[in-house]
């Protein structure tokens, strides 16, 4: 694999994994296709030596640009998508064209060059579970999405699957619970909540604050793919996660300690219709096939890295947070 192309390489998740390769795999040349929406930002890209990578700035949904990128490609890793839940249920139709259309016009590209294909998916997929099931999702979870955005999420894994199996598409997926580290953008939970201390702002949790998320760091998500992309068998699902599941309250409380905010400093809001419970993934699938182990096993530690990034970064977010608050504010969130 010499030639990859990363979809989505200037977001959050898509630019560390474009870091990670670079760092850690010297032969192999990025090109990043990236349409730079509200959630793209090439700084995100910063440091990235030029003989590494080519940026295109473009859609997924435009058949002849893709069709002339896949015809040198190895292999493709496709992130791009909208991502944000909230932002899903004010205006679901960027979800459904970008997640839905463009990964099926990233699909017919993948069928007409045999250039093999990895799709980056969410946990989200399989619904929620509830706080007292000792059950967590595994391959086998029927999918039973709740949002918009997940409900888009889950569309485009089926027609993987279905490329897969009708034209032998040589594509693997991976469906990965919430990310958090260094450049995700400021609507999500954690940097949020971060960027609001920062500010002055009091943090704001939904609903009973109970509900969990299984945390990983996003460098963690990027080795895991990198050794699906590998070492994955063709057609198969792949779960990724660390272990780290936490109830929103518990982690905002983190937050708040290690920002040096009292416990109770902060403001509870209207919840999220349709709010998921929990999300809880089961990996051992691909720590048993591949041998693959998460680097940040101590979420304090990485937690607190984090909120150092944003300390050390104020210039990447400063920018994006009064829009990012008035368009919570007129959610009553
Ligand atoms: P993000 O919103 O930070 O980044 C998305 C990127 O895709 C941006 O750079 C944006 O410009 C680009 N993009 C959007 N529409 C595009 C289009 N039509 N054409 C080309 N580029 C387009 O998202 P993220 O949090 O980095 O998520 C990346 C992927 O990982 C998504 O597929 C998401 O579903 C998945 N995922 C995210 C999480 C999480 O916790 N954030 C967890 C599991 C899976
Ligand atoms: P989010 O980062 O939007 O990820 P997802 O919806 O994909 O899990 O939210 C994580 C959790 O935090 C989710 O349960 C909603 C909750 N949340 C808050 O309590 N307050 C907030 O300001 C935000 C953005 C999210």
């Amino acid at each position: 694999m010499k030639n990859i192309i990363v979809t989505g390489g200037a977001g959050f998740i898509g630019s560390n994994f474009v870091h990670w390769v670079v760092e850690n795999r010297p032969g192999v040349h990025v090109t990043v296709l990236d349409k730079l929406t509200y959630a793209g930002n090439l700084e995100n890209l910063a440091g990235v030596p030029d003989d590494r990578m080519d940026f295109v700035r473009g859609d997924i949904c435009d058949a002849g640009l893709v069709d002339g990128l896949f015809a040198g490609a190895d292999a493709v890793v496709h992130f791009a998508a909208e991502s944000h839940n909230d932002n899903s249920i004010a205006d679901p139709a960027p979800f459904v064209r970008t997640n839905v259309e463009g990964t099926f016009t990233l699909l017919e590209a993948a069928r007409r060059h045999d250039v093999r294909f990895h799709h980056i998916s969410t946990d989200e997929v399989y619904g929620d579970l509830a706080l007292d099931d000792p059950a967590r999702f595994t391959e086998e979870t029927p999918y039973r999405p709740s949002s918009p955005y997940s409900s888009t999420k889950a569309s485009s894994d089926l027609l993987v699957r279905a490329w897969v199996r009708t034209y032998g598409v040589r594509a693997t997926i991976s469906n990965c619970s919430n990310n958090y580290g260094p450049r995700q953008h400021i609507e999500k939970f954690i940097p949020r909540q971060i960027t609001n201390v920062l500010c002055g702002i009091r943090p704001k949790l939904y609903g009973d604050g109970r509900n969990v998320r299984d945390w990983i760091h996003t460098e963690d998500h990027s080795s895991a793919v990198w050794a699906i992309l590998e070492g994955g068998r063709i057609g198969e699902t792949y779960l990724i996660g660390a272990d780290g599941e936490r109830s929103n309250i518990d982690v905002l409380r983190a937050i708040l300690a290690e920002m040096g905010k009292a416990p109770d400093d902060f403001d509870w809001v209207r919840d999220r219709p349709g709010h998921d419970r929990r999300y809880a993934i089961d990996p051992t699938k691909l720590r048993r096939e591949l041998g693959w182990r998460p680097a940040h096993v101590d979420f304090a530690s990485g937690l607190r890295d984090t909120i150092a990034w944003y300390r050390d970064n104020r210039p990447w977010w400063e920018g994006a947070k009064e829009a990012t608050e008035a368009k919570y504010a007129k959610q009553g969130q």
